[in-house]
């Protein structure tokens, strides 16, 4: 049987990338997946391309109104939310001195706020499960920081405490709650960086070459699943050992 057979998952951010890549990981799985991303041409051409286990929906997480009613879209037309992968964010870098209060701003707002706002508007549905899963996708970048990064570095560190908090807080309805720590993984999110931070980048992965969308979803779909039903907290990395060379 699919490992995710008769579950309703929602996945931020999911119009390409590593969303769109855990989207589809989950449908092959048997999962009805909501896909959320704010490209509204690109989100419905995603789930168009899943068929009718998947409901393609425009929404900015950071807006509390629009991810409610999104949620209710979610329930009534699969019934229940098992599973949540807040994957959405975004990068807006400068080096510290050079920083503008917008960039800070917006980059703390998707990659935190609207995380926290999604994980809030589903708790309650996915209690009444008595089950369920959140997965947060944060960086390595969160756990090592990065020059240039300053904003999305503390963003993807504040993401372990608050999964580490829900982790706590939701135990007791059979919520799980876990991080995945991607390392440099080739999207549109990672084409757009400076050649220079890339080559750097690069020279410190032992595994020699950049990651895959489907090498996180492939963790994702593990996480979601009953054979993750004990791991609870957690901070895993998928990074090709690139936090091996901090030093
Ligand atoms: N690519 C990497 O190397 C890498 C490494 C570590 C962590 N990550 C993290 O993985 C996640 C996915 O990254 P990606 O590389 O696929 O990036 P991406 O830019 O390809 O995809 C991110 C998606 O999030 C959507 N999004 C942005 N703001 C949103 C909002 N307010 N509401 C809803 N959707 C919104 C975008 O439209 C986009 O479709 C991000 O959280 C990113 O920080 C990526």
């Amino acid at each position: 049987m699919s490992s995710l057979a008769e579950k309703v998952a929602i996945v931020t951010g999911a119009a390409r990338g590593i969303g769109r890549a855990i989207a589809e990981a989950f449908v092959a799985e048997g999962a009805k997946v909501a896909l959320w991303d704010v490209l509204a041409d690109e989100v419905a051409e995603a789930a168009g391309e899943l068929g009718d286990s998947a409901l393609g929906q425009v929404v900015d997480i950071t807006e509390t109104g629009q991810v409610k009613d999104a949620v209710a879209l979610v329930l009534e037309k699969f019934g229940a939310i098992h599973i949540l992968v807040n994957n959405a964010g975004i990068t807006r870098d400068n080096l510290l001195m050079r920083m503008k209060d917008d960039d800070w701003d917006r980059v703390l707002d998707v990659n935190l706020k609207g995380m926290f706002i999604c994980c809030r508007e589903v708790s309650r549905p996915m209690g009444k499960n008595r089950w369920g899963r959140i997965i947060n996708i944060s960086s390595v970048v969160g756990l090592i920081g990065n020059p240039g990064q300053v904003n999305y570095a503390a963003s993807k560190a504040g993401v372990v405490g608050l999964t580490k908090t829900l982790a706590k807080e939701l135990s007791s309805r059979g919520i799980t709650a876990n991080v995945i720590a991607p390392g440099f993984i080739e999207t549109q999110m990672t084409a757009e960086l400076p050649p220079e931070m890339k080559d750097a980048y690069f020279k410190r992965i032992p595994l020699g070459r950049l990651g895959r969308p489907e090498e996180i979803a492939d963790l994702a779909v593990f996480l979601a699943s009953s054979k993750a039903d004990y791991i609870t907290g957690e901070v895993i990395a998928v990074d090709g050992g690139i936090l091996l060379n901090t030093i």
